[in-house]
């Protein structure tokens, strides 16, 4: 049988910068979990999912959390609790939500979409307060904004706290609720020392990923109101049901924000030492905002290649790199020390050379 056109097949690479979704657990993690005590999370007896719930929650400032599978379904079901059919939400136009998440909000919960053209993942205030529709017969509801902190395909670019506050007063005005994709918030956080319960603070609904830099196998946590978590708890039951003895995945989102918001400080560290390496690359282009917390993308039309052809090239050296579409995209994370961030900016830096020789 042919495999699907979406199968990758993950090469056996020392130096993996595909995604910080492709760490491993660690022994020390795989032990908490080992041991992890279990309940049933479908009536809130399993004390280490509740655990989790509640310690996120006090990180993020809000009255309550709920455990999620992913954070894929931290945005559908915020969208789902906040919106109807018939709304329309205001993204950027690199946004998980608009590019990878199968357009489930408009599937399942028939709402549009209007994304804002941006120049790193970043709308400004009066953008948004531009793109929220007047009342009419005629026209959608604006109902919900989201922003992504920090961005995922614009180079982990972090917004301003001021903006961000701007933009969920402007939404409250108009009786908009306002989202936080955090799959990253924490990587924000130790770059800028903002605590993440100021970043969430009169947001209406806000999430962690805990599968992505933190270094878990799976799971996101999602908080908010008490009331938005009984309605974000229906959502999960139709569109799935509870996860039993989830304690067990639990426990590893615990030991990661124990053992592991640290090792984030240094993956934006390492991601500034392979910028700073391949800065002045013949061909490769960056954008000014580049390189502000564990993720860097930059174009590599300047070699006349496309983004593949230059990932292949760094993958023959061992070193694996993302292409999406016209642009690569570099990710640091716990599995990758400060001498494969310096070799991965060896081999990079080699790679535009070597193209650069042949134009
Ligand atoms: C900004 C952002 N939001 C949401 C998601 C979805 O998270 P998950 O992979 O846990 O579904 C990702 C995943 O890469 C992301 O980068």
């Amino acid at each position: 049988m042919e495999p699907h056109p979406s199968r990758e097949t993950t090469p056996t690479v020392t130096i993996d910068l595909y995604s910080d979704t492709q760490t491993r657990p660690t022994p020390g993690m795989r032990e908490a979990m080992a041991c992890a005590q279990v309940g049933d999370e479908q009536s809130d007896s399993d004390p280490t999912t509740r655990a989790l719930c509640d310690r996120v929650a006090t990180l993020l400032g809000q009255e309550d959390g709920v455990f999620m599978p992913s954070g894929t379904m931290c945005n559908l079901v915020s969208i789902l609790v906040q919106t109807r059919a018939g709304d329309e939400i205001v993204v950027d136009d690199q946004s998980h939500i608009y590019n990878t998440e199968a357009a489930g909000s408009a599937a399942i919960g028939g709402v549009s979409v209007k994304a804002l053209a941006t120049p790193a993942g970043i709308f400004s205030p009066n953008a948004f307060a531009a793109a929220i529709r007047p009342p009419a017969r005629t026209a959608p509801r604006t109902a919900l904004v989201s922003v992504e902190q920090t961005t995922s395909f614009s180079g982990g670019s972090i917004w301003d706290l001021a903006d961000m506050r701007a933009i969920r007063d402007i939404a409250h005005r108009h009786e908009l609720k306002a989202h936080i994709d955090g799959a990253r918030l924490l990587n924000a956080v130790v770059a800028t020392g903002i605590p993440a319960e100021d970043y969430a603070a009169g947001f209406d609904s806000v999430w962690l990923d805990l599968s992505k830099g933190l270094g878990c196998p799976v799971g996101a946590v999602l908080c908010g109101t008490r009331a938005f978590v009984v309605e974000a708890w229906r959502w999960k039951y139709r569109l799935g049901g509870a996860m039993r003895q989830s304690g067990v995945i639990a426990a590893a989102g615990l030991y990661a924000l124990d053992h592991h918001v640290e090792q984030l400080r240094a993956d934006n560290a390492h991601l500034r030492l392979l910028h700073a390496a391949i800065a002045d690359a013949p061909g490769l282009s960056f954008d000014p905002a580049a390189g502000q917390s564990n993720i860097l993308c930059f174009g590599v039309a300047g070699l006349g290649i496309t983004a593949p052809d230059f990932a292949q090239a760094c993958l023959a050296h061992d070193v694996r790199i993302r292409a999406i579409g016209s642009q690569i995209r570099v990710t640091t994370h716990l599995d990758v020390d400060r001498a494969g961030a310096v070799r991965a900016g060896e081999v990079i830096r080699a790679v535009a050379e070597a193209f650069a020789a042949r134009l």
